[in-house]
């Protein structure tokens, strides 16, 4: 699909890598962008629309969807990593649950919402925000890299099964980026823009996945040797 003219409707756009997304893709060509975010006044982008939306809610999903029935591009870009190790007991299983509710069943959700519209719009396409940990865990990241495996397979899942009405799926996986979420990271990180960039351009392309970075394309490919790297610890 190309950018210029869509209507791309980015959840979590209020910071990181959503906003720098809301703005590549008025770069592009977009003719309305939709930012949602869980508190739409914190949305700071000029010419972007607010959108009030926490991907956990299902009324307000729903409502999100009814409010931007002209979108022709998803992005799926809201998370949350609570680090916790899968020994920590009864609270890091409530943070597995907290990173599945919005990173997993969050996407889920609000691509099963926005399908009819991107249909009626001609079919459009979903971006689904992942991770290179959707293939590789380090210590305290494993529930969070549990629920970016889950992501994984309901991007594929949605590409099958929104095949039949023309909407392109592409996942994007991804290693550091400078936003809050990294904050605690000192070593090397992406530019969210250059990552919204690039993806941006992969979606035109018509790709699947984009692997945007140097770490994560060697992890993909290491997936089939005899040690990969999810087994190298
Ligand atoms: N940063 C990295 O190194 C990295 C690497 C790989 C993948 N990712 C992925 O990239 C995506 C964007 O993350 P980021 O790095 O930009 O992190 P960030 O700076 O922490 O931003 C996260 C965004 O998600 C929103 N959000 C969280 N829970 C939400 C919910 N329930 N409903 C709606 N919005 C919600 C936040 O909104 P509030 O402002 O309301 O909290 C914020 O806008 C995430 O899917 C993340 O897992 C990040």
């Amino acid at each position: 699909m190309k950018l210029e003219n869509a209507v791309v409707f980015v959840t979590g756009a209020n910071r990181g890598l959503g906003r720098a997304f809301a703005e590549a893709a008025r770069a592009a060509g977009a003719r309305k962008v939709y930012a949602a975010a869980r508190d739409p006044a914190s949305v700071d982008l000029a010419g972007a629309v607010p959108v009030a939306l926490d991907v956990t809610d299902a009324a307000q999903v729903r409502a999100a969807a009814e409010r931007a029935g002209d979108v022709t591009l998803l992005i799926n870009n809201a998370g949350i990593l609570r680090p916790a190790g899968l020994l920590d007991g009864e609270a890091s299983i409530e943070s597995a649950r907290a990173e599945l509710e919005t990173n997993y069943f969050g996407p889920w959700r609000v691509a099963q919402a926005f399908a009819p519209a991107l249909k009626a719009n001609g079919g459009g396409a979903i971006v689904n925000v992942l991770s290179v940990l959707s293939w590789l865990t380090v210590p305290g990241f494993a529930p969070y890299s549990a629920s970016k495996a889950a992501a994984w397979q309901l991007s594929n899942g949605l590409r099958n099964e929104l095949q039949a009405q023309g909407t392109q799926v592409t996942s994007l996986h991804v290693g550091y980026m400078d936003t809050d979420m990294a904050s605690g990271y000192d070593g090397e990180k992406s530019s969210p823009a250059e990552i919204a960039r690039l993806t941006l351009a992969g979606v035109e392309a018509g790709q699947a996945e984009v692997l945007a970075d140097a770490i994560t394309q060697q992890v993909k490919q290491g997936l089939s040797a005899a040690k990969p790297p999810y087994a190298a610890a």
